[in-house]
């Protein structure tokens, strides 16, 4: 169907984003609609689930997504209130715009809120990234993953050990297409533009010499309710940077959920040291300089584990599980949970010279997002010639 217009009484695809691990995922995705013949037409509506600079603008611009067409400015709020509001505002952009299809993605709280509004509604939706799961209902990511895929018609998996998890929840194989990881899309097209570490650390106002250390430096990023919202446990975890950093210069880049939560705890004197220095959160280009030129990557994140792995730098997951479990099997991924001395030991062997260097996985390419424009195109002109039009 290469010349092919796209048929006039399809409506657009309805792109939502909502939080940071969204960004980006959409970017590639976005311009491979664009590019593809006949382009896909798109509408890109952003939730507001985050909001503020270091957490929004900052990354739009980083990774050229372009101006959302419509903000729901949802903002902030328990679970409950955030999902319901987001649907609440949602409903009637669907009926305004009358789309082919709503593409979600990943796994936050926007993703679910909009599925079930379309679920309902009778509007289709595509879940990118679905099948992941690291079978632990405590995470809130988890009950989202769950459930936008019961309710997706067409699931798009960036490994196939999803497929697996799919088939058991009894998603039909048909709805299912592997087509690897857009979030290295971004990775791939972005690596050149990545800013040096040193340039990061001197804009921040620190001394770039800092991380000059002959033993490199670590990335640190921890925002995960599990492990910052108890004291005792982000005590703990404080503490082992603190130790950590004896060792290795610490880059510590801190999501507004722990920076709350250090302060409302009082546990600021714990990082206090020469050989930690406190980011706020960061670019996507800052970041990706950071993580290039990293000896380590210690984390709770889910998008760092596996670009760690596509950029071969050993990544040690303060989880007790992960939803990505290639990462682990062929990546640079190790999972120390929160125990201090699976952490220490980590970080031994890999300054020893003895952490994973692993392999990219399949389908890590750079060209996920075009498989994803190639067969949503077909599928959906497939529909709609079935329907009769
Ligand atoms: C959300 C996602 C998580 C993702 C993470 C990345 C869900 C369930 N969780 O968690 O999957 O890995 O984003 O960042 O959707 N805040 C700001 N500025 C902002 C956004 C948030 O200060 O721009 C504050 C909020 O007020 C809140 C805290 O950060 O206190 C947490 O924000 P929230 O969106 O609830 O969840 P995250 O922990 O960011």
């Amino acid at each position: 169907m290469a010349d092919e217009e796209w048929p006039g009484a399809l409506g657009p695809v309805i792109c939502v984003v909502g939080a940071r691990p969204n960004f980006m995922k959409m970017a590639p995705i976005l311009r491979a609609f664009g590019g593809h013949r006949p382009s896909l037409p798109t509408l890109l509506v952003h939730t507001g689930q985050h909001y503020d600079n270091d957490m929004n603008d900052r990354l739009f611009v980083d990774l050229r997504l372009p101006h959302p067409d419509l903000n729901l400015e949802v903002g902030s709020g328990t679970h409950a209130v955030q999902t319901a509001e987001v649907m609440r505002r949602f409903e009637p952009v669907l009926d305004a715009q009358r789309p082919s299809c709503v593409l979600v993605v990943g796994d936050v709280n926007s993703t679910l809120a909009c599925t079930l509004v379309c679920a309902k509604k009778g509007v289709p939706v595509v879940h990118v990234e679905a099948g992941l799961r690291s079978f632990d209902r405590a995470m809130p990511e988890e009950i989202n993953r769950v459930l936008t895929d019961q309710m997706a018609d067409r699931l798009y998996t960036t490994e196939r050990s999803a497929l697996a998890n799919l088939l058991r929840e009894g998603v039909a194989e048909e709805r299912v297409c592997f087509v690897g990881n857009v979030m290295i899309d971004s990775l791939l097209a972005n690596r050149a533009f990545a800013r040096p570490a040193a340039t990061t650390l001197q804009m921040a106002g620190f001394d770039p010499g800092l991380i000059g250390d002959p033993q490199g430096y670590g990335v640190v990023t921890l925002h995960r309710p599990s492990n910052v919202d108890s004291e005792q446990r982000l005590a703990l975890l404080l503490g082992v940077l603190r130790e950590v950093s004896d060792q290795l210069p610490l880059v510590f880049a801190l999501h507004p959920r722990t920076r709350a939560n250090i302060e409302r705890f009082g546990l600021g004197e714990l990082l206090n040291s020469r050989r930690i220095v406190l980011l706020p959160p960061q670019g996507y280009l800052e970041m990706l300089g950071l993580m290039v030129a990293a000896k380590l990557v210690l984390s709770d994140s889910g998008g760092l584990q596996e670009e760690t792995t596509a950029l071969g730098v050993p990544c040690l997951t303060i989880r007790e599980n992960t939803e990505r479990p290639i990462t682990i099997e062929q990546g640079t991924n190790t999972l120390v949970g929160c125990d201090a001395r699976a952490i220490r030991q980590g970080v031994d062997e890999i300054l020893s010279g003895a952490g994973k260097t692993g392999r990219v996985p399949e389908f890590w390419d750079g060209r996920a997002a075009e498989r994803i424009a190639a067969d949503l195109s077909s599928w959906l002109i497939g529909r709609h010639a079935q329907r009769g039009h």
